[in-house]
């Protein structure tokens, strides 16, 4: 069974008249890391927003057709009840985080559910680690870095073990190395844990190493959704992302030009291995 399965979904906000999501039929399945692209104002945040329920019943507007998350439909569940499985990561995560510290902010969620302390106690214990988080537990979080604060935002949404970590341009407040070491952090939970990352970025360099899935959103639309060697290959990829890496451009002009005929390499170690074949 699909972690998230939409059937037909259309919506729009309640002041637009035409739809911010258009009829999306996607199917998310378990230990993927999702790259989700599209040009700015193609609907990244607000498929995002509808993967937890929070589109259509924190935003209010209109919608057709479904959203089911484990086969829980996405109108009917509380939003708590869905956000502990489908967790979301927002572009600001100052917001997010309420407590007066770190160690607060991260226990919160389970406080909230019931959750024993000994069992609490073991599981902040993990996600600490893996976020490589020790040294803040003590601090206030409005006195943190971008970069800490989002390793915060994802630990105290992670101790709730949700299926789907979602992150919504997390580089966008962080300089280049932050947001490397953000991608790492996120490849690792996948690797060690098996949740399904999907995460919408504008630094396609980083993230496409990474990833193993890409959906094209535009206009609302989703355009393609497939593995990311499939996606890389397709006109919409190419005409639509603008910010691609520049080796994508070239490989996709040499086969326009028939000078090559395979697909285009999406690491450093394939395109080396194949430059090194020509001689
Ligand atoms: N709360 C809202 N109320 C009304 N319209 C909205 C709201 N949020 C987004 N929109 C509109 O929905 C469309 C999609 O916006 P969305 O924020 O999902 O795009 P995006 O792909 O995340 O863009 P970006 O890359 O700039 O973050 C845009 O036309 C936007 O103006
Ligand atoms: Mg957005």
């Amino acid at each position: 069974m699909s972690l998230i399965k939409y059937n037909n979904f259309s919506f729009r906000y309640k002041k637009n008249e035409t739809y911010q999501l258009n009829t999306i039929n996607l199917k998310i399945e378990q230990n993927k890391f999702i790259l989700l692209a599209g040009a700015t104002g193609s609907g990244k945040t607000t498929l995002i927003r509808s993967m937890n329920g929070l589109i259509p019943q924190f935003y209010a507007g209109f919608y057709k057709g479904s959203v089911e998350v484990n086969g829980k439909d996405t109108v009917e569940t509380p939003i708590p009840d869905l956000s502990t499985e489908v967790g979301i990561v927002f572009q600001n995560p100052e917001n997010q985080l309420i407590s007066m510290n770190v160690e607060h902010e991260i226990a919160f969620g389970m406080e909230n559910l019931g959750v024993p302390r000994e069992e609490m106690n073991k599981k902040i214990k993990e996600v600490i680690q893996l976020t490589e988080i020790e040294h803040l537990l003590d601090r206030a979080p409005f006195e943190l870095s971008g970069g800490e604060q989002q390793r915060v935002a994802i630990a105290s949404i992670l101790v709730l073990e949700p299926q789907v970590l979602i992150l919504d341009e997390p580089s966008s407040l962080l300089d280049p190395m932050m947001a490397k070491k953000i991608i790492k952090l996120l490849k690792k939970i996948q690797t060690e844990k098996g949740t399904t990352i999907i995460i919408s970025e504008h630094r396609m360099d980083l993230v496409i190493p990474v990833a193993d899935e890409i959906i094209l959103i535009s206009e609302g639309k989703i355009l393609e959704h497939d593995t990311k060697d499939n996606v890389i290959n397709k006109d919409n990829f190419q005409n639509q992302i603008i910010n691609k890496p520049v080796i994508y451009s070239i490989f996709n002009q040499l086969k326009k030009e028939k000078l090559y005929n395979e697909k285009i390499p999406t690491s450093i170690l394939a395109t080396i291995k194949y430059l090194k074949s020509l001689n």
